[in-house]
């Protein structure tokens, strides 16, 4: 950071110049003489560093600017502010902790990098006085980041559920109110910049887990490991699906839930489709927008729904870091939890154990393809009873054509341990014509 009579430079480099750092420094760009005001600072683009230099972009910058060698921009020691906005978890973690070491600021929307080396990333800030902010990486425009540290740091959350996934939720929704296929649906999401460049991370819920684990560390000081989650994706869910949901009076929406149950030492993370009530606040939540819902002993429960992924909503939170990450330079803020605050964060979440399949209770929806034939929902519902599975409501289609019935039914709470065992016993069944879709249902009582 150099300073001159009237203000202190601050040198930025961009590690990634694709939708989400294109975005940045277009509105940064734009807004920079009432953001340096606002500041007092002059804010440099120092240089990005991409792939292929020679790609045509939206946002343009003097090709002197532009690097294929991400240690150019690291190194230089102009650059006091990095933003890693390429993604991956092996480059980008070496350019972080990098960067780090040399004592910068460093702004990520990089959630697979946090979940993944989170603990190594938070140290190395705190042992050679760099920052780490990364307000972007989970649920784009609506600051939970922020709210879990700051605004809502006075609750123990027993509950924590949201729709944090903005690629699932724009799918389920079009799906829905428009009838359209998947593919068809995927292929606008891809155009609008909300899907991450490998798309398997979006559609198989690792994304949602990955935002989901940083919630929960924030929350509870815990890194919990994805073989103690349940993670599902949206793939097997069909139109008809949505639709049969609706009668039973649900919507089908991808869910993260974190539980904590604080006097058994318990706590739960899943990430997948789920029914949701038609009336709750998140059954609302439609498109690319998030939501999220925080259940605190003091606060009660706050939800805050905005923009969940693409270029616009997450450079906003990017900038925000900025900002925030010029007022440490500065040495002018307050800034409410150090990193060396966040690296001892871990120690809070000793006391947790994750749940086992057999403590976790949920109702289930399940659809079966079943033989038109006598006696053939009789063997289902045999199975059903030798796991005690109870069940809330039946639905029967006929489709007399092709001598095939759908059957759809939704479940008391029941154990996942449970469900699992009749899963096993329905696959063997020759009357089932393909495996079951199987569904959970939210309820904020299980
Ligand atoms: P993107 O459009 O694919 O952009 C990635 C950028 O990184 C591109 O400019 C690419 O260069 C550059 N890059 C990749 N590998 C590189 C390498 N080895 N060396 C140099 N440059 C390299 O991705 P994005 O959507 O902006 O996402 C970036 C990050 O933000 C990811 O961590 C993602 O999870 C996160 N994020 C994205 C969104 C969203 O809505 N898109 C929202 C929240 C968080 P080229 O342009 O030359 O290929
Ligand atoms: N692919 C991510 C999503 C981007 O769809 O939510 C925002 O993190």
């Amino acid at each position: 950071m150099s300073s001159s009579a009237s203000s202190l430079k601050i040198g930025l480099g961009i590690i990634g110049f694709g939708t989400v750092g294109q975005g940045v420094w277009k509105h940064l760009a734009a807004n920079k003489r009432q953001m340096e005001v606002r500041l007092g600072v002059k804010i440099e683009l120092i240089g990005v560093c991409v792939r292929d230099p020679d790609k045509k972009r939206e946002v343009q910058i003097p090709g002197t600017q532009i690097h294929t060698d991400p240690n150019k921009i690291v190194d230089d020691p102009r650059v006091n502010i990095l933003c890693e906005l390429m993604g991956g978890t092996t480059l980008a973690g070496d350019i972080t902790l990098r960067a780090l070491r040399l004592g910068k600021a460093v702004i990520t929307a990089n959630k697979a990098l946090i979940c993944e080396h989170g603990t190594k990333i938070f140290e190395a800030a705190s042992k050679h006085g760099g920052q780490y902010f990364f307000e972007a990486s989970v649920a784009g425009g609506i600051p939970i980041i922020k709210s879990l540290r700051e605004g809502l740091v006075a609750n123990r959350f027993s509950e924590i559920v949201g729709i944090i996934n903005g690629t699932c939720n724009y799918l389920l929704t079009r799906m829905e109110k428009e009838g359209l296929s998947y593919e068809t649906v995927l292929h606008d999401a891809r155009r609008l910049g909300y899907v991450e460049a490998d798309e398997s991370l979006d559609l198989d819920g690792v994304d949602a887990y990955h935002k989901a684990v940083i919630l929960a560390f924030l929350a509870h000081g815990k890194w919990v490991p994805r073989k103690s989650t349940l993670v599902e994706g949206i793939r097997n869910v069909t139109l008809e699906d949505i639709r049969r949901a609706h009668d039973f009076g649900y919507r089908i929406k991808h869910l993260a839930v974190i539980r904590r149950n604080f006097a058994k030492g318990l706590m739960t993370l899943g990430v997948y489709p789920a029914l949701i009530p038609l009336d709750k606040v998140l059954a609302r939540v439609d498109g690319v927008y998030n939501g999220i819902s925080l259940t605190g002993d003091v606060v009660g429960t706050t939800t805050l729904v905005g923009r969940g992924a693409g270029q616009d909503a997450t450079a906003s939170a990017v900038i925000g870091d900025i900002v925030d990450a010029i007022r440490v330079l500065k040495g002018s803020a307050f800034h409410f939890l150090t990193q060396t605050d966040l690296a001892a964060y871990a120690t809070l979440g000793a006391s947790a154990r994750m749940a086992t399949l057999e403590e976790i209770h949920t109702s289930f929806y399940l659809r079966f393809k079943l033989r038109d034939k006598h006696g053939v929902s009789a063997e289902v519902y045999r199975i059903l009873a030798e796991e005690k599975i109870s069940v809330a409501r039946v639905i029967q289609y006929e489709h007399a054509a092709t001598r095939q019935g759908t059957h759809t039914l939704s479940t008391h709470p029941v154990t996942e341990a449970a469900m699992e065992r009749a899963l096993r016993k329905f696959r063997k069944l020759r009357t089932v014509l393909e495996p079951p879709l199987v569904l959970r249902i939210f309820s904020p009582e299980n």
